[in-house]
């Protein structure tokens, strides 16, 4: 039988989307790109805004065409799945069958029940099994993902996350190291630890501890860089702050959502922490690594976000000046404690404050790109340009991407590029110095 995935969350999504692909293979069934192909449609969800339940919804309604037409198993998996339960079956009743995050390993006991005409839900809420699953290794590749630990127990007050995906449970380190290990021999250079608050990795298990996971992770032969995501700022300690100035592998780039520059609003997002405090974890970390590329998310239009808190959120953006930031307008979710907050602030007023907050860090985003002008930075080449088949493209260690002419050799090389121009997304580089140096 034939199946396709059509993944439409974060990475953690995506990595769990590869781990079916792993089971399904693994269990004899062929990938298609197609759905007209397809005898299984498996949707991996994401609800953390309106939209992405939008999409959903209408992905779901031109699946209904395509189930009239011909015999199509159609699962959805993922965090609308985990949310809603048997409730989803009312919104989109030809599903067949539903599996939260933590049951993606029942999908072909799930296949199994559906061909024998039986509706298959599971939501259950220990995620030990999912977590050591392994994704796909049958194409060649040069970045991978690694999950380290799933779940969150943080509970901002606007999130869905922690109900979709359950209390944090870390892996143990020796399945990661070993996960690692095997990528690097298949020729992997860059890992990014995954999870939805990393830095928690471990905090009540008596194994490795981040900072220890990350120096082990930094010995792999092969491995080249290593990349992690998402950190919360509130459990960014000290030593892992270190890390940054302390192991060669580690590339020099952080992604810290901050979420909010007020402090009333960052009490009412139950965030833990400070604009201060948050500023502090900053400047610790430009002092221990000079250079350091800070990209983070955050939200506008918060319950209670006067013009004053935005203006401390724009303060924020001017002092630290981060690479990139993810923005967003505040979208209500159902589950979320801050949909009982007062003060909800307009639509229109949200998306006003957006455009500013974008148009201000566009610029931000531009001028690092072009302070990189002139300069010779180390790129792991990944491939082919989107833009330009003539093209290479690749990423520096502090994760901008950088386009330049080079034979296809290179791809899955580190090379040296001199960077000739910054533009608003990405840089152009040129002057090929080195070839690999490792
Ligand atoms: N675990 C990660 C990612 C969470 S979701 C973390 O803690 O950073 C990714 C981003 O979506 C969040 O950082 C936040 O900026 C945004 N987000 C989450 N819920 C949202 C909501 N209800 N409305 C708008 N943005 C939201
Ligand atoms: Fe959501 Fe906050 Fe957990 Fe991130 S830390 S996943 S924003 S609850
Ligand atoms: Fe979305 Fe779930 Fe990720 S809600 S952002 S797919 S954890």
């Amino acid at each position: 039988m034939k199946f396709m995935i059509e993944t439409m969350g974060c990475q953690m999504n995506e990595n769990d989307s590869e781990k079916l692909v792993s089971l399904l293979l693994e269990h004899g069934f062929d990938a298609v790109k197609d759905p007209q192909e397809a005898d299984i449609l498996i949707v991996n969800t994401c609800s953390v805004r309106k939209k992405a339940e939008e999409k959903f919804l209408s992905y779901m309604g031109r699946l209904k065409y395509l189930k009239k037409k011909k015999n199509l198993i159609i699962g959805v998996v993922g965090c609308i799945a985990q949310l809603e339960k048997e409730n989803l079956l009312r919104k989109v009743p030809h599903v067949d069958f539903c599996l939260g995050p933590s049951s993606i390993h029942k999908v072909i006991e799930a296949i199994e029940t559906v061909k024998k005409g039986q509706l298959y839900l599971d939501f259950s809420e220990n995620g030990e099994e999912t977590l050591c699953l392994k994704p796909s290794l049958t194409s060649k590749k040069i970045k991978a993902f690694v999950t380290i630990m799933k779940g969150c127990n943080n509970f901002c007050s606007y999130c869905v996350v922690p109900y979709a995906r359950g209390r944090e449970i870390s892996r143990p380190s020796l399945e990661i190291l070993n996960e690692i290990e095997e990528l690097a021999k298949n020729g992997v250079k860059e890992v990014t630890l995954l999870g939805q608050n990393v830095n928690s990795y471990n905090k009540d298990r008596n194994d490795l501890s981040f900072p220890q996971l990350l120096e082990k992770v930094n010995e792999i032969p092969g491995i080249e860089r290593i990349r992690f995501v998402t950190s919360h700022p509130k459990d960014l300690s000290e030593e892992l702050i270190r890390c940054f100035g302390r192991l060669r592998k580690l590339c020099e780039h952080i992604h810290l959502p901050f979420q909010s520059g007020s402090n009333k609003i960052l009490k009412l997002m139950n965030r833990g922490y400070t604009k201060e405090e948050y500023l502090e974890k900053i400047e610790m970390l430009k002092e221990v690594c000079p250079g350091i590329a800070i990209t983070a998310d955050c939200i506008v239009g918060f319950p209670g976000e006067e013009d004053r808190d935005f203006e401390e959120t724009m303060d924020l953006l001017q002092k630290v000046r981060f690479h990139n930031v993810f923005s967003f307008a505040y979208s209500p979710r159902k589950f979320t404690r801050a949909l009982l907050l007062p003060n909800q602030v307009p639509r229109e007023k949200a998306l006003a404050r957006l455009r500013v907050l974008q148009e201000e860090q566009r610029k931000i985003t531009l001028e690092k790109n072009k302070e990189l002008e002139g300069k010779r930075v180390d790129v792991l080449v990944e491939g082919l340009s989107k833009r330009s088949s003539l093209d290479l493209t690749g990423r520096t260690r502090t994760n901008i991407v950088v386009n330049f002419g080079g034979p296809l050799e290179l791809i899955g090389r580190t090379v040296e590029v001199l960077i000739v121009k910054g533009y608003a997304n990405s840089v152009r580089g040129a002057n090929i110095q080195h070839k690999s140096k490792i």
